[in-house]
């Protein structure tokens, strides 16, 4: 599998050669106003990757768990660019990073209330809280729907208090309390908020929280040895990484600071990650750098494509407050803010975004389940869901992995990103 799943690597070179050759074509197209479905894209990109990388791991003086090593990635890097050069000739079809994987039996649930994207959501117990989204690009939702495991129903919906975000939200919980951090205000790519709320589940009242330093999008969030950690996210303009990570100490949904501390960057900024505590050490993986901005201008802050680099690096807090690498995610994975659970010792990670296809560009939705052993510290790619799709918000019951809502495939053939959906999937998890 190791092999295989650097699959989807096989072009990065070959961007520069292909937007070079084909700049003339796309010619206007530069920038493309359509969130929805993707299309072709504008800058040229090609050794963004590698060198990003490499400057991540510069400049962070990052650390190295045992028998992960930063030559292994190195290499790992150097032979991914070897092969995309060997293929840059070959015909890529639209499907192409798609990892083998084996079928699960997926069941279909009642769907949410409503279709969301980038919504957000926190499992406590038997009940999924999930937050927010958009509905369509013109159209977010300001309001909470509530899953019952126990009965497979939807049944509460209450209200989100007003100046809170709309989408891009940093979300976690403490089991009763769910910190509800910053995100975009509004539909389309409008700005961010800084505020920052927090909700008691028991009896769903909000409260406010000091703002976050800065506003931003999709920044990583956990609790964390009793404090509220927020890093990466994109800044102000939506597209800019942030690598700024903050804290701040807090107690049965208060804060127990007037302000945030500042905490140690994070190697790579950027928005959509899984943010993970387990074992008391946190984690961070996936995500990207870069995202749709507001067209400059646009009255309606219409959102318009911009370079991504989705990655599958992931980072590890311990003890000693520096970043560890771990090994990285079988392919580039992004959009999984709210798509992981914790079973059994090890990280479930369902769907997502990777990179764009090499040849039309296209962005590719994800259709894996992967596994990250935490004794092992090893990946696995567990089984296919019932289509590609991101922002899933995942949840876990009595033996079930269950997921909702996301923009799915195209269809079997086409990967790219098309409906926003509400749908409730579940399928037995044996591991
Ligand atoms: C890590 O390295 C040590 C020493 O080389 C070795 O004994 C151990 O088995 C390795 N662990 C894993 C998980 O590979
Ligand atoms: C969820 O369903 C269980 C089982 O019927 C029920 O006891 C519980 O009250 C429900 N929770 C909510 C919040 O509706
Ligand atoms: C987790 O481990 C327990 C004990 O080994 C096992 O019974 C259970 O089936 C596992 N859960 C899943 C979802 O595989």
């Amino acid at each position: 599998m190791a092999r295989s799943t650097h699959k989807h690597h096989s072009s990065s070179t070959t961007k520069l050669v292909f937007l070079i050759s084909c700049a003339g074509l796309l010619g206007a197209a530069l920038i493309v106003d359509f969130l929805w479905a993707s299309s072709s894209y504008s800058t040229a990109a090609a050794p963004y990757l590698s060198a990003a990388s490499k400057w991540a791991l510069q400049k962070s003086g990052i650390e190295v768990v045992p028998n992960v090593t930063l030559a292994d990635i190195t290499d790992k890097r150097k032979d991914v660019k070897d092969r995309a050069e060997r293929t840059r000739e070959r015909y890529l079809p639209a499907t192409y990073a798609d990892l083998p994987a084996p079928e699960l039996p997926w069941e279909e649930m009642p769907p949410a209330p409503v279709p969301r994207l980038d919504g957000a959501a926190i499992q406590i117990k038997n009940l999924l809280y999930v937050f927010a989204g958009y509905g369509t690009l013109d159209y977010v939702h300001s309001h909470v729907d509530v899953y019952n495991f126990s009965t497979n129903t939807w049944g509460e919906r209450f209200d989100m208090p007003k100046g809170m975000g709309h989408s891009h939200l940093g979300v976690a919980t403490d089991g009763r309390y769910i910190y509800v951090v910053s995100g975009q205000y509004g539909p389309q790519c409008r700005g961010p908020t800084a505020l920052t709320f927090v909700l008691d589940t028991e009896t769903k009242t909000w409260r406010g929280m000091p703002p976050l330093p800065s506003p931003r999008y999709a920044p990583a969030t956990q609790l964390w040895r009793g404090r509220l950690h927020v890093m990466g996210g994109s800044k102000e303009n939506r597209h800019t990484p942030g690598l700024e990570h903050w804290s701040i100490a807090v107690e049965d949904g208060k804060a127990l600071e007037q302000q945030w501390k500042t905490e140690i960057p994070i190697p790579r900024g950027g928005p959509h990650r899984a943010c993970v505590v387990v074992n008391d050490r946190l984690l961070v993986i996936g995500g990207q750098e870069g995202d749709f901005m507001a067209k400059p201008g646009s009255p309606i802050f219409k959102c318009s494509r911009r370079l991504e680099v989705v990655y599958a690096d992931a980072y590890m807090l311990d003890d000693e407050m520096k970043w560890k690498v771990l090994p990285p995610m079988p392919k580039p994975n992004s959009h999984i803010e709210c798509s992981w659970v914790i079973v059994n010792n090890s990280i479930i990670i369902a769907g997502g975004t990777t990179e764009k296809h090499p040849v039309n560009k296209r962005m590719i939705l994800v259709g894996e389940v992967f596994q990250f052993h935490l004794d092992s510290l090893t990946w696995s790619v567990i089984g296919k869901l019932p289509f590609r799709v991101k922002t899933t918000l995942t949840g876990f019951w009595e033996g079930w992995l269950y997921f909702t809502s996301g923009q799915r495939d195209r269809g079997a053939d086409n990967p790219q990103p098309r409906k926003v959906i509400g749908d409730m999937w579940r399928t037995r998890l044996s591991l």
